[in-house]
Parts: structure tokens; C-alpha cells; sequence
């Protein structure tokens, strides 16, 4: 019987995280460490990333090219990327201007692509494994008031399939995590965003609960935990997948 001490799981490997300051990222980014890994993150956010448990921890604008690689120029190889950064703008198409459906996509999908073109040269010669966090409001579901998130989060898979098929001989591997609702400071922001529409927290909350099957919310350790795995050699198998990790949503 193989027995895999998860302390060790990703010892030895350089993991770079974004939107590591706060929710999803930040679990992510603390649960890869957990593993062994050598953890360097980033936010836009400079409170987030002064005191960190980290090897490094940097203010990055991940929208911004030059930002980025200089972020990554120290590290002439990248084992574990996790791209992190999302913006959610809530409306439908006619509630979308052109200036907001400029900065959700700007955020959530040109981010991605200047994160991942950035990591590639530094990971291809070695292999390693690519996590993007998009959305099951994307190409995988339909919600309502998600015109603009949901272009982008779609766009975001795109993306990380066409990189999963163009770098699979160099062992290089390319998933998209897909969550439902997860608990974090930018759903809270969310709720209260809604509550203004619907007139009451309690409404606010309920409509966001009531897209979940499971009755609950999703934690920010669940979406980590499903991270480690195919950042780990667990998924070595596993590449070009958008993987739904949503209490249900999708069933
Ligand atoms: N919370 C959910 O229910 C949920 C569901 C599906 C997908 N997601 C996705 O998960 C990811 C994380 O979401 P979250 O809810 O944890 O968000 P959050 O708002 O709680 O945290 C986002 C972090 O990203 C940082 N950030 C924002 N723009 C940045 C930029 N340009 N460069 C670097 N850092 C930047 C913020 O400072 C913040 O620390 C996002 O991509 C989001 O779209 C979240």
C-alpha cells in the first residue's frame, strides 16, 4: 500500500498563486504551502500581500504586462501556476455598458492571458501544472445577470483548453476549477450589491443560496483542496478539463 503524506505532497515545487490576498487565492496559496510547496503570491490589493506566510509576496496589477513579468523574472522555473483573478459584474446585456463590459473582460480573461503567456516559458521545459479558477457561470451554465462575467469566465476556458492542447507534449498540463457559490469577502460585497435590488440582505442571501442544490455555500478549502490535487502528481493525468466544484449546481 503507497500511503502519500499530504504535508510533502508538492515539496520541492516553485507555485506561483495571483489573487492571493483574500478568498479563493489566498486558500488556495495556503494550502499548497500546506503541501510543501514554495509559495510566491500576488494582489493588487498591497494590505493583503504586507504580511504574508509565504515565501514572497508581491503588489501585482495581473492586468498588467510589464507588472507581471517582472513579478516572474526571478523564477527561471515555475512548477505550479494558479491564476486566481476574477471580477463579477452583475447585470444582463442591456444592463452592461460598453465601459463595464470593457473592465469585466479586461480583468477576469486578459489577465489570464497575460498571466499564462508569462508562466509558459518558464514552465515548458520542465512540465507542470496550470489551474486557472473560472466559473460554472461561464460556457458550462447560464445565470441570470452574468453577461459580462460570463463571457469572460467562458473565455477563460477557452483559453485554458487551447494552452492544454498546444502544450501537452512538453508534460505541461492546463485545468480550468469551476466553483458555484463560495463563501468569500467579493460574494459577501455580492450579496449586499443585491441587496440593494431586492430590498433585503435576508433576500439577497436567500437568492444566492437558493443556486445551490446543497444548501449551502461552498468553502474556500474546497476549492483548494481540488487545486493541490491537480497541481499535485494525483492529476498528472488530468489536463484540459473545466471542472465543476459546485455543491450541485450542475448535476
Ligand atoms: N466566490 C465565488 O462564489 C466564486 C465563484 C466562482 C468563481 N469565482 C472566481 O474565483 C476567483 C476568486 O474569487 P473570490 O470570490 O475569492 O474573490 P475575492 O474578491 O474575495 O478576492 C479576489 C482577490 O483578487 C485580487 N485582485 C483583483 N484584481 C486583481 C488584479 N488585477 N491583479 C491581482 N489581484 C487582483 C483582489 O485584491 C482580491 O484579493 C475569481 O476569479 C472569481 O471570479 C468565485
Amino acid at each position: 500500500m503507497t500511503t502519500i503524506d499530504l504535508r510533502s505532497r508538492l515539496a520541492g515545487r516553485v507555485a506561483l498563486v495571483t489573487a492571493a490576498g483574500q478568498g479563493i487565492g489566498r486558500a488556495v496559496a495556503e494550502r499548497l504551502a500546506g503541501e510543501g510547496a514554495e509559495v510566491h503570491a500576488c494582489d493588487l490589493n498591497p494590505a493583503s500581500m504586507a504580511q504574508t506566510p509565504f515565501a514572497s509576496a508581491r503588489v501585482v496589477d495581473a492586468c498588467d504586462a510589464a507588472a507581471v513579468a517582472d513579478w516572474m523574472a526571478p523564477f527561471a522555473r515555475i512548477d505550479i501556476l494558479v491564476h486566481a483573478v476574477g471580477y463579477v459584474h452583475q447585470g444582463s446585456i442591456e444592463e452592461t455598458s460598453p465601459q463595464e463590459w470593457r473592465r469585466s473582460l479586461g480583468i477576469t480573461l486578459d489577465s489570464a492571458y497575460v498571466v499564462l503567456g508569462a508562466a509558459v516559458p518558464r514552465m515548458k521545459a520542465w512540465g507542470g501544472s496550470v489551474i486557472t479558477i473560472a466559473s460554472v457561470a461561464s460556457s458550462i451554465k447560464g445565470f441570470p445577470r452574468r453577461a459580462a462575467y460570463g463571457a469572460a469566465k467562458g473565455g477563460v476556458i477557452g483559453l485554458t483548453k487551447a494552452c492544454a492542447a498546444d502544450y501537452i507534449a512538453q508534460g505541461l498540463r492546463f485545468n480550468a476549477v469551476c466553483p458555484g457559490t463560495v463563501d468569500t469577502p467579493s460574494l459577501r460585497d455580492r450579496i449586499t450589491e443585491l441587496a440593494q435590488v431586492l430590498g433585503s440582505l435576508e433576500a439577497a442571501e436567500k437568492a444566492f443560496l437558493d443556486r445551490q442544490p446543497s444548501g449551502r455555500l461552498g468553502t474556500t478549502q474546497e476549492i483548494a483542496g481540488i487545486c493541490a490535487f491537480l497541481a499535485s502528481d494525483d492529476g498528472r493525468f488530468v489536463t484540459g478539463q473545466a471542472i465543476n466544484v459546485d455543491g450541485g449546481i450542475t448535476i
